[in-house]
């Protein structure tokens, strides 16, 4: 089965309100073996283990800056065991990241924001990560960032990455979910996750761009807080920005 590119949103209407079990099935019915999980964080492990279920082959990826805490390697390493899959490791190129080090020292991003340092350390790994697939699938919550994510679809054409020659779909299959019901899932189906979040943290990423938050507070509020909201995308999930931009 393939997926015909022109009728997306459709496919993307279609498929809003169903389960994401039925999302992951779809996408790895239509671009299985030349589709990646892209993981870094706890929904991506629900996604691996809701594509490991359906015994169709795919991959995981994942984007190590360099800049990650020691429990989001080990937490790297326990999902690698649990479900047996080989997760690719993309690292950034040295060259690029020495030559932001020596100009501007380790913690820049604090000065002049967040992209510099994004764009060497997640977006050009990510760039080679999705060179060799058709598809890929993300963790991408409405919830996680109303500034940015509030209308990120269940599937969508990848303009960022993708290019008329080589398109690339990006299938957000939890877009619809809660936090709420992530969590649950993880609990029913005995999911691996990060040590980090029995410790007051939500949402993570790089270690000195990320914090615990206190309850009440937004997921995304301990993630470079010394930024506007709407600015809070690396670059991996680009298009979101232009769209509220
Ligand atoms: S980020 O863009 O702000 O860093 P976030 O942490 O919310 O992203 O994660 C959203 C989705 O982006 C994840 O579910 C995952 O699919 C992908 N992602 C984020 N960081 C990485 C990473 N380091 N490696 C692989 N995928 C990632
Ligand atoms: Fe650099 Fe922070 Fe972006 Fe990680 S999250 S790549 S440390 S700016």
């Amino acid at each position: 089965m393939s997926l015909d590119l022109s009728s997306l949103p459709a496919t993307a209407a279609e498929y809003a309100g169903r389960p994401p079990q039925d999302i992951v099935a779809l996408a790895l019915q239509a671009f299985s073996p030349a589709i990646g999980i892209s993981f870094s964080g706890a929904e991506d492990v629900v996604l691996i283990d809701m594509a490991a279920k359906l015994g169709v082959p795919f991959r995981v990826f994942s984007l190590d800056t360099g800049r990650l805490h020691p429990e989001t390697y080990q937490f790297l390493e326990k999902v690698r065991t649990h479900y047996g899959v080989p997760i690719e490791v993309y690292a950034p190129q040295a060259e690029a990241v020495e030559g932001l080090v020596r100009a501007k020292g380790l913690f820049s991003f604090y000065q002049d924001g967040h992209k510099e340092c994004c764009g060497i350390r997640k977006v050009e790994p990510l760039v080679r990560a999705l060179k060799p697939l058709r598809a890929w699938v993300t963790g991408q919550r409405h919830d996680q960032s109303p500034g940015t994510r509030a209308d990120v679809p269940v599937v969508q054409l990848d303009r960022t990455f993708g290019t008329p020659d080589a398109p690339l779909v990006k299938f957000n299959p939890l877009s619809h979910w809660t936090s709420r019901q992530v969590w649950a899932y993880i609990r029913d189906h005995d999911v691996p996750y990060n040590a980090l979040h029995d410790r007051g943290f939500i949402s993570i990423g790089c270690e000195p761009c990320t914090r615990p938050t206190n309850p009440g507070q937004h997921e995304r509020a301990g993630r470079w807080w010394w930024e506007e909201e709407t600015k809070k995308e690396c670059g991996l999930h680009a298009a979101n920005v232009a769209a509220v931009g």
